[in-house]
């Protein structure tokens, strides 16, 4: 490993936060893809009690290998909590980065070392799908009007200029996540992605998008559903509204 990297990662450790419900087959081969781009990293498995084994296999797995570790949560109870857990398994230890990647494979680890690059000049790196560069493979029609959508709606409502602020690929420096009120986060589904956005920027931390290419899942199923859409939609709604007012109260101090 070139000397630059080991210096890196030992001031710096990573740890990758991979939240699973029911990715039995997709963790093993994610797990050996991270690892051969950056063999220092540690991993943790965030299993919400899959019924198909997941968290089981990742005991087995976890065994063999001291960059892998596992947080068994009882239920299903939506990947803003899960995360929220491994952010702060991740900042009760020394870990100086903390990634998001999704299970499936759809957050290619091999643009993982481009992501921490960026990160010595931003406090947030977002592995962008809407940047010149970026790109999504094998997503039907429906979910490429969703997901502009929901990136328009929030930049509209929200009046925060990130252009794939629903992405779950990130690299954090663990002074943001330590600084933001993991108490507060409310959000469940996927607009926990749009809530921590808004609270990095709120808190004057610097946000870089890099290019990637997001490709669907050959093996299981999305967890997107109406529930999780809804909640995003309301949600974003109210921040908007907050933003609003907060903004017309200044001008009228003015
Ligand atoms: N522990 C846990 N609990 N994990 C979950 C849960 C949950 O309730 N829900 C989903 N996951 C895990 C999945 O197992 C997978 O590893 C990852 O979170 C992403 O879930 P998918 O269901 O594959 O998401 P997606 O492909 O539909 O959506 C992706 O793109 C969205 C933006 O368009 C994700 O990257 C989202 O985070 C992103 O917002
Ligand atoms: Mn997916």
């Amino acid at each position: 490993m070139p000397q630059g990297t080991q210096r890196r990662d030992q001031v710096n450790p990573v740890l990758v936060i991979i939240p699973t419900y029911n990715e039995r087959e997709n963790l093993a081969p994610i797990l050996r893809r991270l690892h051969a781009a950056l063999p220092e990293a540690h991993a943790l498995v965030v299993d919400d009690g899959s019924p198909d084994g997941t968290g089981d296999l990742a005991d087995e797995l976890a065994a063999d290998d001291e960059r892998l570790h596992v947080l068994h949560r009882a239920e299903k109870a939506g990947l803003g909590a899960a995360y929220v857990a491994g952010f702060r398994w991740g900042l009760a230890r020394d870990y100086g980065v903390l990634v998001e990647m999704d299970a499936d494979g759809s957050h290619p680890p091999e643009d993982l070392p481009r992501m921490l690059e960026a990160l010595t000049d931003s406090d947030l790196v977002i592995g962008s799908r809407y940047v010149p560069g970026g790109s999504i493979v094998n997503w039907p029609l429906r979910r490429h009007v969703l997901s502009r959508g929901a990136n328009i709606y929030s930049m509209l409502t929200l009046g925060v200029w990130v252009r794939d602020i629903t992405a779950g690929y990130r690299a954090y420096r663990r002074e943001v996540l330590q600084k933001l009120p993991l108490d507060e986060i409310a959000s469940h589904g996927y607009c926990f992605q749009i809530d921590l956005t808004l609270r990095t920027v709120d808190c004057g931390f610097t946000v870089a998008e890099v290019p990637i290419t997001f490709t669907e899942r050959e093996i299981g199923e999305s967890k997107m559903s109406g529930s999780i859409i809804r909640e995003a939609f309301f949600r974003v709604a109210r921040w908007g509204l907050h933003r609003r007012a907060r903004q017309l109260r200044a001008l009228r101090r003015r």
